[in-house]
Formats: structure tokens, C-alpha cells, sequence
């Protein structure tokens, strides 16, 4: 799937680009073409009139020089293979040829320039010479030059910029090659997290089902044989099973909704930090004392944050949950709210079990559990810190974790204040 992704990808990047490159290499050969044919244009008219100043009279015979200076420049033109003049008189008749091969007579309408292609290709132009004095029309003259040098010009040009253009394809072709594939790395990776996501999810979406399932067709089946506190009991675990998909499906929800590419809205409020802690830890508290776990909240600051109140009340107690969940009996869970440059800080410590080293960021990975099998039982799924780093980048804060193998963990979240 993603090798065709990239291919079509690829292909579209190389159409866009050879199109661009084509059109621009068109436009700059038509450009410079029409610019070297409007500057030769110009050179066989300042040719004609520079042939025509330097006619001379031999004898009453009128005669070319051979070698011609063009307009007020130093450049001369040698009438020649490459240049050519003929002089005709005021009825068409050639009465004078100089350079190249003779042309017959044609396109005399003085003024105009045309182009004579056999055998080589020409470009020529006519004008009136006229007395100085008199201002008498005394014949034509005729020049042309030779098109070769330009065409020659317009072929370099045109070789060149093909093979420009190839190169540049080449070149594109390769830095495509390696941006598309750039491009598919996160894609990839995504798509690859995007499915372990929904394996694990449906793995756990599994098990209960399947004790719904068997607690059902046992207790159908053999209804008659079945002793009340037995039906209760089977009850009783559909009922947890249903519990346990519906805690999971409301973690699936809140994963979606803290995702940043959710679009899905939060309604945001001013809270303060110091109550909404305090909430919680006193929802806390009865859980602890169960475990004989000492849970502490000290407030230093009072700051206040603009948030959605149910996700930061969920963020703190997953933080707390774990924080007593992974803490053996007689241990000591500590809650502690600060304030420091515009940030709120809370920390979330234990004195539990800890987390080893290459761990540390694992534990924030969607149902990523230290130990699968007992935390099955206690009812984690392992999306718990997914959820509450979620919650945290969601809110622009950040999250670190510390911890040390059998001493404690220590969760900071780091919340910008609203002034
Ligand atoms: N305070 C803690 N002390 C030690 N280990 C922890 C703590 N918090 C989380 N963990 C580890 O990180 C894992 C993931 O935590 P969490 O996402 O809350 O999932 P769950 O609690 O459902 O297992 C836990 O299974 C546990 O192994
Ligand atoms: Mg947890």
C-alpha cells in the first residue's frame, strides 16, 4: 500500500516538476529566439543602409566596396559568402551582384524584409537610393545575410537547454526519490503505530467479551441446574466484563479527543489548581487508606489555569491512581502544587515499586504495562499515562517522569499559568 503511495507520489512530484521545467525552458527558448531575429532583423536593415552610403561611382558605373562598416560601429562586414548586395535599377533589373550566390531578383518593395531559403538561407532587404542632392530614386540595393550564424545560435541554445532540462529532471527525479521517501517515514511509522493500537485495543476488548459470552450461554444452558447466588454470580461478571469495556471504550474516547488532530472540541475554563486537587485527593483518599498508603497535598502557590476541568481531573488521577496502585502497603503517595515563572507545577510522588530506566518513556505508550498479567487483574490497561500526557500536550504543558527501581517515581506536570 504505502509503495504505491510513494510511486504515485513520486510520479505526481516529477509530472509537476518536468511540467514547470519544460514550460520554462519553452518560454526562455521562444524569448531569446524572438530577441535574436528582432536584433538580425536590425543588422540586415543597418546593413542596406550602410551598402547603400557606400555605394560609389566608377565611371558612371556604380560599385560596391567590398568590405562594409556597419552603422556608427567598428564592425565590418565582408561582402563575401555570408553577406551579399545587389543593385538594381528603378525597372528591376539586376545591374549589380557582390558576395555569395546571385538572388534573382524578387522582394524589391523596398522596406520589407523576407527570408530566401534556396540554397542558403537569407535574410533580405530592400531600400531606395536616392540622390544626396537631387533626392532622385536612383535603383534599389539588396542585402542578405546569411541566417546561418544565428540558426547555429538558436541550435546551441536549444541543445543546451535540453540537455538542462534532462539534467535537472535527473536531478529532481533523485531529490523526489529521496524526499518522498523522507516524506513516508512518519507515515509509516504512524500507520504501524496506528495498527498496534488497534490490535492491542481489540485484544482487550476481547477478553471480556469472551467472559460475557461464556457466562451467558453457561447460565442459559444450564438455568435449571443453576442455584440462585450462582445465576448472581454469573450476572455479576457480565456485569464486570461490561464494566471493564465500558471504562475502555471511554479511554479510547478521551485518547481520541486529547489527540491534536482531533478537531474535537474542549471547553476550556480558568480553574484553580489548589481546589481541583484538593477534590481529587479527598476522592482518593478512601482508596489509599485501603492500602494503608499515606497520601499527602501541599499546596505553595495558588495558581490558576485556563483548562478543561474533567480532562485535568482525569490527568491528576490517573497520576494519583498509579502513584497508589504501584506503591506497596505503608507507603507514602505525596501531592505537592507550586508556582514558578508563569508555570504551575505538580508533582505526583511515590514511594513505590519505580520504573527501570529503559522504561521510563515506554510507560506513556498506549497499553504499555510493566507487567501485563498482574496489572490485568488490578484493572489497569495500560492507558492511563498515554491518557494523562495526552491531557498534558493537549494543554501546551509538559510532563517528566524520574524514578528509581524499588524507591519511587516522582510525575511532574508543568501547566502555563493564566495571568
Ligand atoms: N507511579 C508508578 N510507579 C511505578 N510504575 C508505574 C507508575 N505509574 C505507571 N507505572 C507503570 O507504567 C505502566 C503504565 O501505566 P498506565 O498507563 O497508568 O497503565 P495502567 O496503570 O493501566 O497499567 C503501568 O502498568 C506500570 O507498570
Ligand atoms: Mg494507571
Amino acid at each position: 500500500m504505502f509503495n504505491k503511495v510513494e510511486s504515485r507520489l513520486l510520479l505526481s512530484n516529477l509530472a509537476v516538476l518536468s511540467s514547470i521545467l519544460v514550460v520554462f525552458a519553452l518560454a526562455v527558448y521562444a524569448l531569446f529566439v524572438q530577441s535574436l531575429a528582432a536584433q538580425f532583423d536590425e543588422r540586415v536593415i543597418l546593413f542596406a543602409q550602410a551598402v547603400s552610403a557606400s555605394i560609389e561611382s566608377e565611371n558612371g558605373k556604380p560599385q560596391f566596396k567590398e568590405s562594409i562598416y556597419l552603422g556608427s560601429s567598428q564592425e565590418r562586414i565582408v561582402l563575401g559568402e555570408t553577406a551579399i548586395a545587389q543593385w538594381f535599377d528603378l525597372q528591376g533589373h539586376r545591374l549589380l551582384s557582390r558576395g555569395g550566390l546571385p538572388l534573382e531578383a524578387r522582394g524589391l518593395q523596398p522596406g520589407t524584409l523576407l527570408t530566401h531559403d534556396q540554397p542558403v538561407s537569407v535574410r533580405l532587404y530592400s531600400q531606395i537610393v536616392r540622390d544626396l542632392e537631387t533626392r532622385k530614386a536612383l535603383g534599389y540595393v539588396q542585402v542578405g545575410l546569411a541566417l546561418a550564424p544565428m540558426q547555429s545560435m538558436i541550435h546551441r541554445l536549444a541543445w543546451g537547454l535540453a540537455g538542462g532540462v534532462t539534467l535537472a529532471l535527473l536531478l529532481a527525479a533523485i531529490g523526489s526519490l529521496w524526499l518522498t521517501r523522507q516524506a513516508m517515514i512518519p507515515i509509516r511509522s504512524g500507520y504501524r503505530r496506528l495498527q498496534q493500537f488497534t490490535a492491542d485495543a481489540s485484544h482487550e476488548l476481547r477478553s471480556p467479551l469472551t467472559a460475557i459470552k461464556l457466562n451467558a450461554s453457561s447460565a442459559m444452558r444450564h438455568s435449571e441446574d443453576l442455584s440462585v447466588d450462582e445465576i448472581r454470580d454469573s450476572f455479576q461478571q457480565i456485569q464486570d466484563a461490561a464494566n471493564d469495556m465500558t471504562r475502555l471504550t471511554e479511554d479510547l474516547l478521551m485518547l481520541a479527543r486529547t489527540d491534536e488532530d482531533s478537531g474535537m472540541p474542549n471547553s476550556r475554563e480558568i480553574l484553580s489548581l489548589d481546589s481541583l486537587l484538593d477534590t481529587i485527593v479527598e476522592q482518593m483518599r478512601s482508596v489509599a487508606q485501603q492500602k494503608l498508603i499515606r497520601l499527602h497535598y501541599r499546596a505553595e502557590a495558588y495558581p490558576k489555569v485556563l483548562a478543561d476541568p474533567d480532562q485535568l481531573k482525569r490527568l491528576f488521577r490517573n497520576l494519583i491512581e498509579n502513584a497508589i496502585q504501584y506503591t506497596p502497603p505503608s507507603g507514602e503517595v505525596k501531592i505537592l502544587l507550586q508556582e514558578q515563572e508563569h508555570n504551575a507545577l505538580i508533582s505526583v510522588q511515590d514511594t513505590g515499586i519505580g520504573i527501570a530506566p529503559e522504561n521510563l518513556t515506554r510507560v506513556f505508550d498506549r497499553f504499555w504495562r510493566a507487567d501485563r498479567a498482574r496489572t490485568r487483574c488490578s484493572g489497569g490497561m495500560g492507558l492511563g499515562l498515554a491518557i494523562a500526557l495526552g491531557i498534558v500536550r493537549a494543554h501546551g504543558g509538559e510532563m517528566n517522569l524520574s524514578s528509581k527501581v524499588n524507591q519511587g517515581s516522582s510525575f511532574v506536570v508543568r501547566l502555563l499559568t493564566h495571568k
